[in-house]
């Protein structure tokens, strides 16, 4: 009976803690933030994982590529008291998204006005994914550091940040690690932030093998994503590039990141 008991209370909190929860952010614009997280939401759900996308940027980019169809609430009617399977919409038998409006949405509305007196609505909503048996919970940022980026960072598991190839992309990761490391110390929590995609690398360019090489100097996982303009077009079809086309010179690399993510939550 006790062995019974205690078998059951280990079972609930391996399940409680199940989800892991990586966030794609930096605060620089346009380097593929969105192009990456819901090709990694696809990529999972692939796999069989059960995947929840979050789309965390009030511009809606997430929500206009991956949903086709109407929605009736948006993120911020959880904060509100709607239930997480009132606002959810699901994309196929794995993945489910939590949207945004693009018009009159109230994300940033709500961040800037009442944010600050919940500041773990985020750990909250996370913690409950992960008790309707989420496997991963992928966040979509808008190129920001404000209050909502803090708190969504603050409760994620994991940051890796996309990068274009350019020179001040080095700068934009010191500023990054650097507001980081703050919140870490203090949050007292540590936000693992090891891995680093190189976005839109196009190798005819001198400047960009030239800053590809000088990346590996730094102590980053660095995944290449090659330019590829059948990703943008599967954006407008609202399509996976799996589903768009399966050929893709562009998917390899996307596995190899997947590969990456689910190897270490695996083995952890
Ligand atoms: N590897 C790639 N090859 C070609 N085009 C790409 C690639 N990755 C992203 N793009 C294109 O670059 C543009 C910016 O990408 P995306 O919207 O994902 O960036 P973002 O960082 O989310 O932008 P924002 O900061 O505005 O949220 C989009 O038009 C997208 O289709
Ligand atoms: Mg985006």
């Amino acid at each position: 009976m006790l062995y019974a008991r205690i078998a059951n209370l280990y079972f609930t909190i391996q399940s409680e803690n199940r989800v892991k929860k990586i966030c794609f952010h930096i605060q620089k614009g346009g380097v593929g933030k969105t192009t990456i997280s819901c090709t990694v939401a696809w990529g999972l759900a692939r796999r069989g994982c059960r995947v929840v996308l979050l789309d965390c940027d009030p511009q809606a980019n997430t929500t206009s590529w991956v949903c086709t169809k109407q929605f009736r609430y948006d993120f911020t009617d959880i904060f509100r008291g709607r239930s997480i399977d009132e606002v959810s919409v699901p994309i196929n038998d794995n993945l489910s998204l939590i949207p945004v409006f693009s018009i009159d949405g109230e994300l940033k509305n709500w961040s800037e006005t009442r944010l600050a007196e919940s500041p773990r609505a985020f750990e909250f909503l996370l913690d409950d994914l992960s008790k309707m048996g989420f496997d991963y919970a992928i966040l979509d940022c808008s190129p920001s550091f404000s209050l909502l980026e803090k708190a969504i960072v603050c409760a994620s598991d994991e940051v890796i940040n996309p990068l274009s190839p350019e020179f001040f992309s080095v700068d934009g990761i010191e500023i990054f690690s650097n507001i980081l490391q703050g919140l870490e110390r203090n949050n007292r929590r540590k936000i693992k932030n090891d891995k680093i995609v190189l976005n839109m690398l196009n190798k005819s360019f001198a400047t960009h093998r030239a800053f590809s090489e000088s990346l590996q100097q730094l102590n980053y996982h660095i995944v290449t994503i090659p330019q590829d303009r059948k990703l943008a077009e599967c954006q407008g079809a609202q399509k996976s590039i799996w589903e768009y086309d399966p050929k893709a010179r562009c998917i390899p690399a996307f596995e190899q990141l997947i590969d990456l993510i689910t190897g270490e939550h695996d083995g952890e």
